[in-house]
């Protein structure tokens, strides 16, 4: 067992952090118990690359109850958790993260995952899949095959696969129902107001939201900043997620528009350049940038660095710049994620489902992974449905069930006006 995180010493709030989180987390739960015996993952090497968060210490600690052997590296420069990192390493798991860790440092902290010789991948943004790829044949010896936690690293995989590079099968879990129609939207629309509101605490209502995509996560943002009373304004380049928009009641105009009337501003679009220079020049003093999309590239932080003469942090995770014209604007989390990096990611209620998804998906690759040709796999409709049943069972939520009659029905095409 190997590790290198910040500071042990951190071990013991981690550890109540994640006695925390395992309370609200009761399908992982059920899952973890119902495998304990059988070990389907005995003998099983599993390399993640995933936010280290309370939530992935759940997982974690899953999986090893079901026999893995697991390695860990964050999938972020910004979202590790120290403590709780630290109460890892302290149970004895292969961790390797920090927060704030350089680029450098973040890809040698994947290559450790790497020389462990996983069977199997847990990616978040395809880092980690990408990397082994590029190290060759060696790397990929072992693999059986991998699960892909969120929508970029999706793209980013059916990319690889369409251009002929992927070497094995990867199950798409951010695709599944369980995972996306609820981590995306609400996860992401909660935990993305909460970073904005621990890094400057300003008043949402009545401001102008300006919210750039309306996929899932964008969406979830758009609608918990409505309730928080925010005149939100949604900024899309598809057509149908636009109309969409319309009709759900939000105003919706170009980024260059948006500019001058914004006061906070999140990037959700997974694309690069979404507020650039441009629009920089046209907003408001005081308005207020962040970004809830896996990497970076939305914020153009390299251009607020080049418009600006001066630079300082005024709160954690809040940096003023001031233009030349003395208009001030305010960075979050220097542009990467703001849920992860200013506040603690998801929920564990909505990491629950997530989670349950993965540790079903990895049991079913150790399983049928041999006999899986490369390609991008979605859950099975069976899989999301049990994560669904178990998960309405642990709220204590009872629904109807259909007829016989009424089963017929919906299975034929006989009966009409
Ligand atoms: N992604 C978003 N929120 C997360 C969390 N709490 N833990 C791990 N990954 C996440």
């Amino acid at each position: 067992m190997t590790f290198k995180v910040k500071d042990l010493g951190l071990a013991d709030a981690g550890k109540l952090k994640i006695e925390w989180a395992t309370t609200r987390m009761p399908v992982l739960g059920r899952l973890r118990e119902r495998y304990a015996k059988e070990k389907p993952l005995k003998d099983i090497r599993v390399s993640g690359c995933l936010h280290i968060t309370k939530e992935t210490a759940v997982l974690v600690q899953a999986l090893s109850a079901v026999g893995a052997e697991t390695a860990w590296s964050g999938c972020n420069p910004l979202s590790t958790q120290d403590d709780v990192a630290a109460a890892l390493a302290k149970e004895g798991v292969n961790v390797y993260g920090w927060r704030e860790l350089s680029v450098e440092d973040y890809y040698w902290c994947i290559d450790q995952t790497i020389e462990f010789k996983p069977h199997l991948t847990l990616d978040d943004g395809a880092d980690l899949t990408l990397r082994l790829h590029e190290k060759g044949a060696t790397s990929l010896k072992d693999v059986i095959g991998g699960t892909e936690e969120t929508t970029t690293g999706v793209h980013r995989l059916r990319a690889m696969h369409e251009s002929g590079a992927l070497r094995c099968p990867i199950i798409a879990v951010n695709d599944a129902e369980t995972k996306w129609d609820f981590d995306n939207v609400w996860g992401t629309g909660q935990s993305s107001i909460d970073g904005i509101l621990r890094a400057t605490n300003i008043l949402i209502a009545g401001k102008i939201f300006v919210v750039a995509g309306f996929g899932h996560c964008g969406r979830g943002v758009a609608m918990r900043a409505t309730g928080l009373g925010a005149h939100t304004v949604i900024c899309e380049v598809d057509p149908l997620k636009a109309l969409k928009a319309v009709m759900e009641g939000f105003r919706v105009m170009p980024m260059k528009e948006a500019a001058k009337i914004g006061d906070i501003f999140i990037t959700a679009t997974g694309c690069k350049n979404v507020i650039t220079k441009e629009h920089m020049e046209l907003m408001k003093d005081g308005a207020v940038l962040s970004n809830t999309g896996h990497f970076n590239v939305e914020v153009s932080v390299e251009d607020l660095e080049r418009i600006a003469v001066k630079k300082r942090e005024i709160r954690p995770n809040n940096v003023e710049y001031t233009l030349r014209d003395g208009r001030r604007l305010f960075l979050l989390a220097e542009g990467r994620l703001v849920n992860l990096a200013a506040a603690e990611g998801h929920p564990s209620e909505i990491m629950d489902m997530s989670f349950a998804n993965q540790f079903l998906s990895l049991i079913y690759l150790a399983e049928h992974g041999r006999a899986m040709k490369p390609g991008v796999y979605n859950v099975s409709k069976e899989q999301d449905q049990e994560v669904a049943i178990i998960k309405l069972e642990t709220i204590g939520t009872k629904i109807d069930t259909l007829t016989p009659e009424q089963e017929k029905y919906l299975t034929s095409f006989k009966e009409g006006t």
